[in-house]
This record gives C-alpha cells, structure tokens and sequence, in this order.
C-alpha cells in the first residue's frame, strides 16, 4: 500500500512497548499518512498525550466526553480510517474488542470501525499465553482482524518469552502486506538475489558487489501481493523478508541446483541475481601460499552455467521468466538480445553508473523491455517502488 494520504488510526494502550509507537507514527507520517491516535487512560502512564499530538500534528482523543465536535470526533475517525493498527495492545482491549464492550474512546471507537484492523499485542509471556488471552484473540482473528504475532525476547518484566512489540518498520510492513490486494494469491513465484561466491580455495573467493537490494525487495512485493515466495539468495547483509521462503546459497553451482529444481512448478520466476559467470577451474583445498606461488597468482577459470538461459529453456508457456541486466553501454540493444537469447518473457535494465543506481544504493534507474517489443522508462526511484511496479506488471501479463 502506498500510505500517501491514507488516514491512519492509531490506537495506543497501557504498555511500556507505547514508547516505540511514537517512532510507528513518525515512520508512518515519513511515508505521507495522516495519523490520528486515540489514547487509552493507561497508555498516558507511559507516553505523555502531547507527544502523540506533536508526531502526528493532530488532536489525540483520550476521552470521549471532552471532544470537540458535538461529541461525534470519534465517529468520524472510525469512519474516516482506511486501516487501524492497535500497539500495543493490551489483553484488557484485546479482552473488550473480543466482545464488543465500549467503555473508553478506543473501544468505543472502534465499534464504528469498518476498515480493517491490526492488532499488535505486547505483554508479558505468560499472559499472552494466557487461554483467555489467546481465545480472545482467535475471536479476533475469526472476525477478520490481522493479529500481529509478538516478538520472542527479554520483556520489560526480565523474563524471556514472547511478548515484545516488533520493530515499527516490521509492524509498517506487515500493515502493508495485509492492506496490499492479493492479486498473486495461489501463485508460486520464485526469486534469485544477491551475488554467487566462487571459492578459489578454504579462504579466498570470487565476486561482486550485489547487495541483493532489488531481488529482497521483489520478494516483499510478490508476498504482500499473495504470492507463495521463494529467496533463492547468496550471501547479503539484509533482513529476511517476513513470509518468504529463504534458501541461502552461496556459489552459482548451489544457485543453479535450487533453482532449477523449483522453476519446475513456479508461475514466476525473477532472476535478479548477478551471478558470477565463472569460477576458478580448480578450488585448492588448502590455503595457497605466497611461498607455493613463484610466478605470482594466476588463478584458470572455467564458465559457470547460464541458470536463466537454461530456465528460459525449459521453461513453459504458463511460466512468467523476468531476468535483470545491468550494462554500461548499448542499454536497449544489449539487454533485449538477452531477452531474446534467453527467452524471456520480460527483462529489467538498469545502466551502471548513473548516480544514486546501482548496487549497494536504495534506489535504481530502470527500464522495462518486453517480449512483444514494448518498453518503459522510469526515473530514478526507490527500489522499492520498482519492486510494487515490476509485480503490477507482471499481474497485468499473466492475466
Ligand atoms: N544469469 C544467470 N546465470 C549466469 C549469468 C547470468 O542466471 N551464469 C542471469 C542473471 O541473473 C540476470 C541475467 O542472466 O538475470 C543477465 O545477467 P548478466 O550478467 O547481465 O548477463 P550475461 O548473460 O552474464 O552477459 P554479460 O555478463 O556478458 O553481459
């Protein structure tokens, strides 16, 4: 979900995790949305209303008698939201959403709720494990409510268990993927990212400088759209996208393996990867030393095998096969040969060396070539952005 001018309401309850919702709204005002916070009495024991009130730049409700607008402010917050998250929430809201009890703002707000609704508990181990805890919130969760599981880790109380609030960026990504139409639903979608390592011997390696950036953000996209993902990935420093299926690799060998065997059954398959296209001829299996090598280090390589070419081989005609190329020159010419080489349906370009593009940025400067000879240009934006248009694409062809 783009979050540019959606109405976010925010409810906020009587737990120490409260502070970390002030970063939620700040993240979530960052990415354009208007956040409204209603206040549980006990959530002013941990974060003062006049915080919530400067990050949002809005009026934050705490009681229902003491509104403005006839009494009816809390009506038309609940109607005027596109998406409601409750963090942390107590077992006592939790308790009162579950049966429908209105005795405060927030829960009485949220009986004229009609968007949907997450629910972020934070509590201590015990209660959250608590069977009147958990049945009320499989009550929730039958009524349609996405019921966000709590962190394991030391809680506030000492004790370690499940219980602590997720990260606010994770909470913003979980709420997008449950906001996010499901247009992939049923759909395998199978991706590569990051680069290979090609070992030279125990302790040296061939590679590049992938940062897998662009293939993780695909795969984030494809599964808040529904899809069913598979990471095929070599070794980066990122987090693992939530709901994927993470297969970590190093060499393009391992690559090829698992991604032959799964591009069998896959719908579609997005071969970001840069793969390293070849490996030293022989892998020592000691460490080479300097005293061993007289004539300097020469290192033989052989080719690695062309994973896309050989899925574009096999692949059928219900099969989606996007590759990616990044060239330094003849950009449109050099990329469709690809296309065409490798018979794909679709190819993502990218030239190397335009400032804020390339590997290891957040953002890219991209172009589309299909296999029908059309083609689009894009500016220089996040590749995240470029992951929601690339799987909007996609959508749209396979029908
Ligand atoms: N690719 C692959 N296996 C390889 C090499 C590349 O699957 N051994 C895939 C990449 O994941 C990418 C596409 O092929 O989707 C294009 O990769 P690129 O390195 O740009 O192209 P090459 O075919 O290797 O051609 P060159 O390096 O000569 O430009």
């Amino acid at each position: 979900m783009n979050f540019e001018n959606k109405n976010i309401l925010l409810g906020v309850c009587g737990g120490i995790a409260a502070y970390k919702v002030c970063e939620l709204v700040r993240l979530l005002k960052k990415q354009g949305a208007n956040v409204n916070v209603i206040m549980t009495k006990s959530a002013q024991y941990f974060v003062g209303k006049t915080t919530f009130q400067v990050l949002s730049e809005q009026k934050v409700l705490t009681d229902l008698f003491e509104e403005d607008s006839l009494g009816i402010q809390h009506i038309e917050l609940a109607s005027n939201a596109d998406a409601v998250v409750i963090a942390p929430a107590t077992a006592n809201i939790i308790a009162k959403l579950a049966t429908g009890i209105a005795d405060d703002a927030l829960s009485t707000t949220m009986l004229a709720v009609r968007a949907p609704v997450m629910i972020c508990p934070a509590m201590n181990s015990d209660m959250y494990e608590n069977l009147r805890v958990q049945r009320n919130l499989d009550v929730l969760t039958n009524d349609g409510f996405y019921v966000l599981e709590p962190d394991f880790g030391e809680l506030a109380c000492k004790v370690t268990g499940t219980g602590r609030l997720p990260d606010p960026q994770y909470i913003i990504d979980r709420l997008d993927s449950f906001l996010a139409v499901k247009d992939l639903k049923n759909k395998k979608v199978l991706i590569s990212a990051g680069p290979t390592i090609e070992a030279i011997d125990p302790v040296r390696y061939i590679s590049n400088h992938s940062s897998g950036k662009m293939g993780y953000e695909i795969a984030r996209s494809a599964e808040k759209r529904g899809g069913e993902v598979t990471l095929v990935s070599g070794p980066v420093s990122l987090d693992s996208p939530a709901n994927v299926e993470l297969i970590n690799i190093e060499s393009c060998d391992q690559m090829a393996e698992n991604m032959l065997e799964r591009a069998k059954t896959a719908d579609i398959i997005i071969k970001v990867a840069a793969v390293a296209d070849y490996k030293p001829t022989d892998v020592a299996s000691e460490k080479i030393k300097k005293k061993d090598l007289k004539n300097g280090f020469n290192i033989a390589f052989k080719e690695n095998i062309d994973i896309l070419k050989t899925i574009g081989k096999i692949k059928t005609k219900n099969q989606f096969l996007v590759g990616f190329a990044a060239e330094t020159d003849d950009l449109e010419k050099n990329a469709c040969l690809k296309m065409e080489n490798k018979n794909l349906d679709m190819i993502v370009a990218n030239p190397i060396g335009v400032p804020g593009a390339g590997f290891k940025e957040d953002t890219n400067k991209v172009q589309f070539f299909y296999k029908d000879g059309s083609k689009e240009d894009f500016a220089l934006m996040e590749k995240k952005a470029i992951a929601d248009i690339l799987i909007d694409r996609i959508v749209a062809r396979i029908g």
